[in-house]
């Protein structure tokens, strides 16, 4: 694949999927209104913090701070004082008033990152602040107001931590009134070619390199790999690669070993091989008609194997077979790959 200049569409979220278009829609949506709380979910690396920031960079609290709050990341035990500031001689240590992060951030943004992480003691304490925003400092008589927008991270899905009952039902209903989800990148199509060119513009520029190209088997392979730490696994393996090899096109052995285990395992699931896609399907009855039966079987195999290829987006998979969706469909029905039923019921993604 050769990669051609162009300018970045945008400096913050890349993409030009239907699902990454409608994503910048609604942040800056949400960015403009007065919603005080947005819950956002999103595999590792899919972009959560960024879009957190682009919603406080959006919105008329720009000015103010962006405050980001890695949950996980403070022990519990300094998480209140660290948030909502103490009174001098409040607890051993306090040696003196301290503003918390939340005071800091009043006309703007905090972004509790990680937010499950929250113990049993801080959801009831944030669930009170979001509900009036008002909080007290550790030891502190009288409360302060806040005019503080929330916004929460989570890298699972939340519900199931309440059913867990690791994860109080009130704040999850609370937080999520406005979801924003974040699709991984798996499912962006051709956005992962939009995104290599970026990150090696990118990389190229800090370390001098030139790589301007995929090998035609690396883009098979970035199509069939998971990514399953999505945008920031592309990122640092494209970092690493100009950082280390020479030359101007990503070859397959510049991949890592893991990468191409699990695309050739996942290959080996999908590819049929011409002999025994041929192979007529064993069983009573196949002798005497062995050609329609090879050739049905054959067509099923192939259009299975272009759908898992192309993510099971249906009109993708039409246009790698040169076929209207309209031809594919029928050929589906005729084949017994799809129910008549199924087939006007969105199924695959985009039937
Ligand atoms: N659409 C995108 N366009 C450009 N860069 C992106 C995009 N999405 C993510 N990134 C980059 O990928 C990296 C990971 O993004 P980010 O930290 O926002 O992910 P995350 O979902 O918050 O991950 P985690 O769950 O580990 O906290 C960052 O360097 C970010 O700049
Ligand atoms: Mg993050």
């Amino acid at each position: 694949m050769e990669l051609n200049a162009m300018q970045p569409s945008s400096p913050d979220l890349l993409g030009e999927h239907p699902s990454i278009l409608a994503l910048r829609k609604l942040i800056n949506r949400v960015a403009r209104s007065k919603v005080s709380t947005v819950l956002i979910y999103g595999e590792t690396g899919t972009g959560k913090s960024v879009v957190a920031r682009m919603i406080h960079q959006q919105s008329d609290r720009c000015l103010c701070e962006f405050i980001d709050i890695n949950c996980a990341a403070i022990p519990a035990e300094l998480l209140e004082s660290e948030l909502f500031g103490h009174e001098r001689g409040s607890f051993t240590g306090a040696v003196g008033r301290k503003e918390g992060l939340i005071e800091t951030a009043n006309g703007g943004t905090v972004f509790l990152d990680e937010v499950r992480e929250l113990d049993p003691v801080m959801q009831a304490k944030i669930l009170t602040l979001l509900d009036t925003q008002r909080f007290r400092r550790v030891g502190a008589v009288n409360p302060i107001n806040v005019d503080v927008r929330f916004i929460a991270a989570t890298n699972k899905i939340l519900l199931s931590e309440v059913k867990a009952g690791k994860f109080r039902d009130d704040l999850y209903y609370r937080l999520q009134v406005i979801a924003i989800n974040i699709p991984p990148l798996r499912e962006r199509g051709d956005d992962i070619f939009l995104l290599t060119e970026q990150f090696l513009k990118k990389y190229n520029a800090v370390y001098g390199s030139h790589m301007t190209r995929l090998e035609p088997q690396v883009e098979q392979i970035f199509r069939r790999y998971q990514w399953p730490g999505n945008v920031r696994e592309l990122q640092n393996l494209l970092e690493r690669i100009c950082l280390l090899e020479d030359g101007d096109c990503i070859c397959v052995h510049h991949l890592p070993a893991r990468i191409l285990r699990e695309t050739a395992a996942a290959a080996e699931a999908v590819s049929t091989p011409a002999s025994e896609a041929f192979e007529p399907a064993a069983g009573p009855g196949v002798h005497g008609h062995s050609y329609h039966d090879a050739t049905m079987h054959f067509q099923r195999a192939l259009i299975e194997r272009v759908l898992t290829q192309c993510q099971r987006s249906f009109g993708s998979a039409a246009q790698q077979l040169g076929l209207t969706r309209h031809a594919l469909r029928h050929q589906m029905l005729k084949l017994g790959m799809l129910t008549q039923d199924i087939a006007t019921d969105n199924s695959p993604t985009d039937v």
